[in-house]
């Protein structure tokens, strides 16, 4: 680093203790809440989390709660935050802390990095903040704050540029309160020291800011350019019998153990939609027809829906790895927000053969 900005952390701590967001995990003093907060909040806004959060932390208060939870449950409770294999991680960790560490997190950023789903910047941040070790936590924001800070001009999302940035933040950080340090820098980039939009009038480092003396702060920090999401063609049926629904439960990488319809890649005709699904399915599939459309955007894909309907054999058994649902099953299972399209749609239809039957 060229030159030690003098006094950040000091000028950025005493900004901290006047501006800091009041959140529901932050001094609670609970390593367990720490951890569940920042898996939560990875690609993930505060504002969405806060929810999530409190009724993750009341129903599994506790590492030994969530392991004995049922993976479904926990799926469920994170319906509609994304990046699933989050919560499928965090509960395998959970399970791997009942097991070798007696229910309580251990206190080093080392250790902690031997838990499933516990990463470098986890790692650190749990460290910090609930055991107060001096261990950087390096997120999209903070890298942003130390790039411009201390005017990184190097590629900061590549391998080397991440060791750099952590390097620098270390640097920086104080013997003293390190978590709210690592906090401090979170807050800073999620509310002043913004990508597009920096409000360096505002900012507690502005005279100590290398990308400021620069002159254009919003030129750091250096990321490689982002690869646009790939546009995908899906035909998903919604295949009733009698007042249940067909699901699915997907075991790909991609959103594994969330329930989707039956889906099919690509566009096809009503009658080769029918056979391929009744050949895959190994059930009848009558009066197909084509009911709505739908769109969702993954960071790395697009989903362009044609969403079906069909009816099978009121008694008919789900295939391997499926199954019928009811209404009330219907929402107690846990959809991706790519399926809020077909699952309202199915929930109609089956609300309608219910006051067909009666
Ligand atoms: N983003 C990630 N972790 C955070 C935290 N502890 N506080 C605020 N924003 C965050």
């Amino acid at each position: 680093m060229s030159a030690r900005p003098a006094g950040a952390a000091a000028l950025l701590l005493a900004w901290y203790d006047e501006r800091k967001r009041d959140l529901p995990w932050r001094d609670t003093g609970d390593p367990y809440a720490t951890w569940v907060s920042e898996i939560m909040l990875q690609q993930t806004r505060v504002e969405t989390v806060i929810p999530y959060f409190r009724r993750f932390m009341a129903d599994f208060p506790t590492a030994a709660a969530l392991a004995a939870a049922p993976e479904d449950a926990v799926l469920k409770h994170w319906e509609g935050l994304g990046y699933y294999s989050r919560a499928r991680n965090l509960h395998r960790g959970a399970k791997q802390v009942a097991a070798d560490w007696g229910g309580e997190l251990p206190r080093t950023a080392a250790q902690l990095r031997g838990i499933a789903g516990i990463g470098p910047y986890t790692a650190g941040a749990i460290a910090s903040i609930a055991f107060g070790e001096r261990a950087a936590a390096v997120d999209g924001n903070v890298t942003r704050v130390i790039s411009r800070l201390t005017g990184f001009a190097g590629e900061a999302d590549s391998a080397a540029g991440r060791a750099e940035i952590a390097r620098r933040a270390e640097e920086l950080m104080p013997p003293e309160r390190p978590g709210d340090f690592n906090q401090a820098l979170m807050d800073l980039g999620a509310t002043v020291c913004l990508p597009a939009a920096p409000d360096c009038a505002a900012c507690p480092l502005r005279t100590c800011c290398a990308a400021r003396a620069m002159g254009d702060p919003r030129a750091l920090p250096v990321l490689a350019p982002k690869k646009k999401p790939r546009p995908m063609d899906w035909d998903v049926l919604l295949l009733r019998a009698g007042d249940r629904v067909l699901l699915r439960r997907r075991t790909e990488r991609m959103l594994k153990g969330l329930w989707v319809f039956p889906m099919a890649e690509g566009r096809r005709e009503a009658l080769d939609l029918a056979a391929e699904m009744q050949e895959r399915l190994a059930l009848p599939v009558r009066n197909l027809r084509r009911a709505g459309e739908a769109r969702h955007v993954f960071t790395h894909q697009i989903w362009n829906m044609v969403i079906w309907t069909a009816e099978t054999e009121a008694g008919a058994d789900a295939p391997e790895g499926c199954r019928f649902a009811g209404a009330a099953e219907l929402e107690a299972l846990a959809l991706p927000t790519a399926m809020r399209a077909a699952r309202a749609l199915a929930g109609r239809i089956l609300e309608d053969t219910e006051n067909d039957s009666v």
